[in-house]
């Protein structure tokens, strides 16, 4: 184990004892996340960002304006910097109720039901817009967000976007999947990730997002790929200031709870949890937008150079990429419902 994990699961241990502390103790009922039914008691939400990332600015709204219509009875607190956990770890633990949500990025989800992957894939969204459209539609995706509830506990409420993904790097600007040749390129953890990117002429790497920032100022990468607001406030600039809009692939972050304790929950508070996130998807919106041209500027200033590519010659060898992963019958009429909303 490294000394960041361990003090990472230090840092949860503590939080761990907190929550017994805050439930009086060990009693009846697990104290745990999924034991903060609508009681009033604490539900950890864990989250990977730090706190100035859109994602925690909206989910902090989000659980605010819940513990308000709830009077209370819903009280999620967000917990950010992967304090509880990097996502896969953080899924298990909403999974088995130790932690009562998360957000989850859609490799992740991938990695539970292959399903996901239609969502996660490179040309399926033409846009945030399009993403958005769908990602959030339960026509669409309802019974995939369900899928998990039976078999690990686990239920989807909805995405927020991750925008574009772009590949940034340490040498120099990229303009054609040639120049990724011989770069070391960190992904999340999944195989369509990785056969992206090799795809795209790089050196798939992956590891999990809070060990991106020491990887790439150890030169253990030279790459990795997100988009604005994290490659500001995960400091990536810093060591990787060539930042090349492959847009590759449009990402999602789901949130994800336990079901037992959706369940456990009044009707009436279920559904304000839902409602809220509806609508905290529309908030997150705007801040995400204000957020990426803020974190182009502040990079900018700090010495980032931002460039575009060949985008067509990034297209032509993602598409084999997303032929190749639509497999199922299930798969290609997600995808396809997908896409004809473009
Ligand atoms: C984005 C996303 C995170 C994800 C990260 C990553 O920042 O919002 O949920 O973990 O990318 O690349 O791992």
């Amino acid at each position: 184990m490294t000394a960041t994990k361990t003090i990472r699961w230090a840092g949860a241990l503590g939080v761990a004892s907190l929550l017994l502390a805050a439930c009086g103790g060990p009693s009846d009922e697990p104290a745990d996340g999924a034991s903060g039914t609508g009681d009033g008691r604490e539900i950890p939400l864990s989250l990977n960002q730090t706190e100035e990332h859109p994602n925690f600015l909206a989910l902090s709204e989000f659980a605010e304006n819940v513990a308000e219509r709830t009077e209370g009875r819903v009280n999620i607190r967000v917990f950010p910097n992967a304090v509880l956990g990097e996502q896969q770890e953080s899924v298990q633990l909403v999974g088995d109720g130790s932690v009562g949500m998360a957000s989850i990025s859609a490799p992740q989800m991938v990695n539970l039901n292959e399903d996901f992957m239609v969502l996660d894939m490179p040309l399926v969204f033409d846009s945030e817009e399009h993403q958005m459209a769908t990602i959030n539609d339960m026509e669409i995706v309802g019974e995939l967000y369900s899928s998990l509830a039976d078999s690990q506990s686990l239920t989807v409420l909805g995405a927020y976007t991750q925008g574009a993904r772009s590949v940034y790097n340490s040498r120099g600007p990229i303009e054609t999947p040639e120049d990724l040749a011989g770069l070391k390129v960190r992904v999340q953890e999944s195989p369509l990730h990785i056969a992206m990117i090799q795809a795209m002429g790089g050196t798939p790497t992956p590891m999990p997002f809070s060990e991106v920032y020491t990887a790439l100022q150890g030169g253990v990468i030279d790459a990795a790929e997100n988009n604005a607001p994290s490659y500001l406030t995960q400091r990536h600039y810093e060591t990787a200031p060539y930042f090349s809009y492959t847009n590759h692939l449009i990402g999602a972050d789901f949130l994800v709870v336990n079901s037992e304790l959706l369940a456990s929950f009044s009707e009436e508070d279920r559904a304000v949890v839902e409602e809220e996130f509806a609508a905290s998807v529309e908030t997150f919106m705007s801040i995400w937008q204000e957020q990426v041209a803020a974190a182009i500027e502040e990079t900018t200033a700090a010495g980032a150079q931002y460039n575009e590519v060949d985008a067509e010659a990034f297209r032509e060898v993602l598409q084999p990429v997303v032929d190749d992963a639509l497999e199922t019958e299930t798969q290609r009429e997600l995808f396809e419902a997908i896409r004809d909303r473009a």
